[in-house]
């Protein structure tokens, strides 16, 4: 009996595929499954980054550096990868040019009659202000609304944030309104923008639509 790649190593669709490539100013992005052998490049940026990232992260018990040592990196992608197995989460790498460059995560996934999930994603500082982020993102909802066949994704993002605002913006999200106190981050209960994007919205994909606002270039 043959069957199928996702329903075989996962519980739902979209995963483990990558997505991409996209070219942008910076080079060219893609989106790939994390993966263990991506422990030491992860935990150089995000040591390197904290005063970039800590901003707009939720808080946790653990120390940052502790968080994120190379010896943390094998619990936290188990972790993730094992919610990607269960159907719930599709935790991708950002590539840049072939090396890792920052994280975009797909949670809280549902289908059914919400067919919903959330989108989030950092890139490291070295490689910011070259449309990587866009160019992910972009990427992450084309996959969303293509083979993981959701209707809605969400994300939060604290009002202060005008880089992850524009980003947003770019990629065509719209606000849905102002979540008072939502998350506790960098020491308090920030307030947060929802702003979501349904299928109907799309003009043909994400990406399509940055290769039409000259953003970005098919490869
Ligand atoms: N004010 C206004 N716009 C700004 C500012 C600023 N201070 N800084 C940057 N921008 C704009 C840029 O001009 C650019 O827009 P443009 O193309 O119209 O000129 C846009 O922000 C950035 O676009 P990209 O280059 O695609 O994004 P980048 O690769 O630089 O990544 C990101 C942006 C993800 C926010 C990065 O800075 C980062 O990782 N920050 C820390 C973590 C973070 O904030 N993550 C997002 C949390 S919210 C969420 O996940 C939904």
């Amino acid at each position: 009996m043959v069957m199928s790649l996702w329903s075989s190593r996962s519980q739902h669709p979209g995963w483990p595929l990558p997505a991409g490539p996209l070219r942008v100013a910076a080079g060219v992005v893609k989106l790939r499954p994390i993966r263990l052998r991506d422990a030491a490049q992860w935990s150089r940026a995000r040591l390197a980054d904290r005063a970039h990232l800590e901003p707009w992260e939720p808080v946790t018990e653990l120390d940052w550096e502790v968080r994120h040592s190379v010896s943390a990196w094998p619990s936290v992608c188990s972790g993730l990868r094992g919610e990607a197995r269960r159907g719930r989460m599709l935790p991708y790498a950002i590539e840049l040019d072939g090396q890792f460059a920052g994280q975009l995560t797909i949670g809280n996934v549902t289908h059914g009659a919400l067919r919903s999930a959330w989108i989030g994603y950092w890139v490291a500082s070295g490689v910011t202000g070259g449309g990587v982020a866009t160019a992910a993102l972009a990427l992450g909802l084309d996959h969303c609304f293509g083979p993981v066949m959701l209707h809605r994704v969400e994300a939060t993002v604290r009002p202060e944030n005008a880089a992850s605002r524009a980003v947003l913006t770019k990629a065509g999200f719209r606000e849905e309104g102002l979540l008072k106190r939502y998350l506790e981050v960098d020491g308090a209960w920030r307030d947060h923008l929802l702003v979501a994007l349904t299928v109907e919205e799309l003009n043909g994909s994400v990406a399509a639509t940055l290769v039409r606002a000259g953003r970005a270039a098919w490869t």
